[in-house]
């Protein structure tokens, strides 16, 4: 079973920063799940809210800042006890660092409140740029922008995210549109979901499993892989089971 760092070690780290990043490695993940937005000068970001204060001391939606403004804001506003500032970091920036690691990448492409235009052929370009498709998939709440990820990087895996609602028939579901995986809220997985699953041969990554209860069941029902804010709790505890 595969250890996804969510938004890297946000457990521990400012989410969605190259520090978090960079800790998720040293932690064994073996992949970091992370968010993308469009800034207002067209530019791939790193970031998880469409509206900036929870965790980036700023305000206003992403795609009303350039990246110049963005860049300047902290994203480390919840840990003043651990680091002074990081920055948002762009897409670009992830991938030149993510080219010599070992790991792979799940894209998380945030278009289900906001529609970005083109967020999907740029994204697909910096990840030609930096010759990552092999170790790179994609994954949304919104299907339309996996449908055209997979026009752009065929090669590309994809899986469908899904909220905690579920989805039945979802193996059926993700075949005939040609995604590998389904990525549900880990509470909302029912065993005709399982079932129809295995039946197609999609893959399950579930999310945000956080702790030591869910992660046994996950390992019991044979899931592909755990999003998990805490990725080395998760490699400690797979250790000691493979
Ligand atoms: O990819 C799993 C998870 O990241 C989906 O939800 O809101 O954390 O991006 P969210
Ligand atoms: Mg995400």
């Amino acid at each position: 079973m595969k250890v996804i760092a969510h938004r890297g070690y946000s457990g521990k780290y400012p989410e969605n920063t190259m520090l978090a990043f960079e800790k998720a490695v040293e932690a064994g993940c073996d992949e970091i799940e992370l968010d993308v937005h469009i800034t207002k000068d067209g530019q791939v970001v790193v970031c998880h809210d469409e509206v900036l204060g929870r965790t980036v001391d700023g305000a206003g939606p992403v795609k009303d800042h350039t990246y110049e403004e963005l860049r300047q804001m902290n994203a480390a506003r919840l840990y003043p006890q651990l680091t002074e500032f990081e920055r948002i970091p762009l897409f670009e920036e992830y991938c030149a660092w993510a080219a010599g690691q070992n790991i792979s990448t799940n894209v998380e492409l945030k278009t289900g409140f906001y529609y970005y235009e083109e967020i999907e052929e740029k994204t697909a370009e910096i990840v030609k740029r930096y010759g990552l498709q092999a170790r790179m998939m994609f994954s949304s709440f919104n299907h339309v922008s996996l449908l055209r990820m997979k026009q752009l990087l065929p090669e590309c895996e994809c899986g469908a995210l899904i909220s905690r609602f579920g989805m039945g028939n979802a193996g059926y579901y993700c075949n005939r549109y040609g995604f590998e995986c389904y990525h549900p809220d880990h509470t909302g997985v029912t065993d005709e979901i399982l079932e129809s699953c295995r039946r197609y041969g999609i893959r399950i990554n579930a999310w945000t499993v956080n702790d030591m209860e869910d992660l046994a069941k996950a390992y019991e029902r044979g899931y592909a892989g755990v999003i998990t804010n805490y990725p080395l709790e998760c490699r400690e505890w797979l250790s000691k089971k493979e």
